[in-house]
């Protein structure tokens, strides 16, 4: 018995070890096609390579990896519960695991953003000097402090350039009325004026 035992593992070793290479090849591309279907659900929605065509769906192409890890957790764990985020992204998210998060987060964080398009110059301009300096007249400090200068974003300070001006401004309007919970933005935006919001978003969408 011991001796069969020791025959069979004997046997085996060899096998395994030429086996080890293609079975690794197989898990890999079978994660690759998942990770593609994957894409394809969300494309349906924030289209392919993740610019959007319709302005209610946000752009995640060249989206912060963190920012877009956070929020599908948030998602997930049914903590960003703004309307729209229960209707569209709740059922989504929970349908992904941590490992699924994180490539997501990955390929789309690493696709090339979407062009500014233009819009009104004055509405533009209004909002450029918003966003550079903030309105130290109601406590507004610069969204580009925490944005960055060109509102490229920074680790889980989210990408706001190139962004559908619609999408943006629904994000003002919840976080302003603590629909979707964002403690710092909610401090920092709670004087900015429906005008404001339309100046800034005007600016960003054209960046
Ligand atoms: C049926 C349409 C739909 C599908 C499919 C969909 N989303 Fe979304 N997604 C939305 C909408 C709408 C929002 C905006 C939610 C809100 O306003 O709070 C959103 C928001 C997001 C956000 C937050 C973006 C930001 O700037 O804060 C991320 C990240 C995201 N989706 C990732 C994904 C991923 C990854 C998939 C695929 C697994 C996916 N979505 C599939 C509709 C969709
Ligand atoms: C103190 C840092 C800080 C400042 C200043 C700031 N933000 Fe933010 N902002 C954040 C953080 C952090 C988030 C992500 C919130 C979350 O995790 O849900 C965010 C999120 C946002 C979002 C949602 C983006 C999305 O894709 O859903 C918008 C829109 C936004 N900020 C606009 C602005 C504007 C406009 C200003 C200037 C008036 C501004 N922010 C100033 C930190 C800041």
């Amino acid at each position: 018995m011991k001796r069969s035992t020791a025959f069979v593992l004997a046997a085996s070793l060899p096998g395994c070890l030429g086996a080890a290479t293609p079975a690794a090849d197989l898990a890999n591309e079978s994660a690759k096609a998942s990770l593609k279907a994957k894409v394809d659900t969300c494309a349906t929605c924030h289209g392919m390579k993740g610019q959007s065509i319709s302005p209610q769906f946000p752009n995640l192409a060249a989206q912060t990896a963190p920012y877009i890890e956070a929020q599908l957790k948030s998602f997930k764990d049914q903590s960003r519960a703004d309307p729209d985020a229960q209707a569209y992204m709740w059922g989504m998210a929970a349908q992904l695991n941590d490992g699924d998060i994180s490539a997501l987060a990955a390929y789309f964080a690493a696709q090339p953003a979407a062009t500014g398009r233009s819009g009104t110059p004055q509405l533009i301009a209004q909002g450029k000097t918003l966003f550079e300096q903030g309105v130290p007249a109601t406590g507004i400090p610069p969204c580009a402090s925490c944005h960055g200068e060109h509102a490229q974003g920074m680790a889980t300070f989210p990408r706001l350039a190139g962004q559908h001006a619609p999408y943006l401004l629904r994000q003002l309007l919840v976080i302003q009325s603590v629909l979707r919970t964002a403690p710092v933005m909610h401090g920092v935006i709670k004087n900015l004026t429906k005008d404001q919001m339309q100046a800034v978003v005007a600016y960003l969408e054209s960046i």
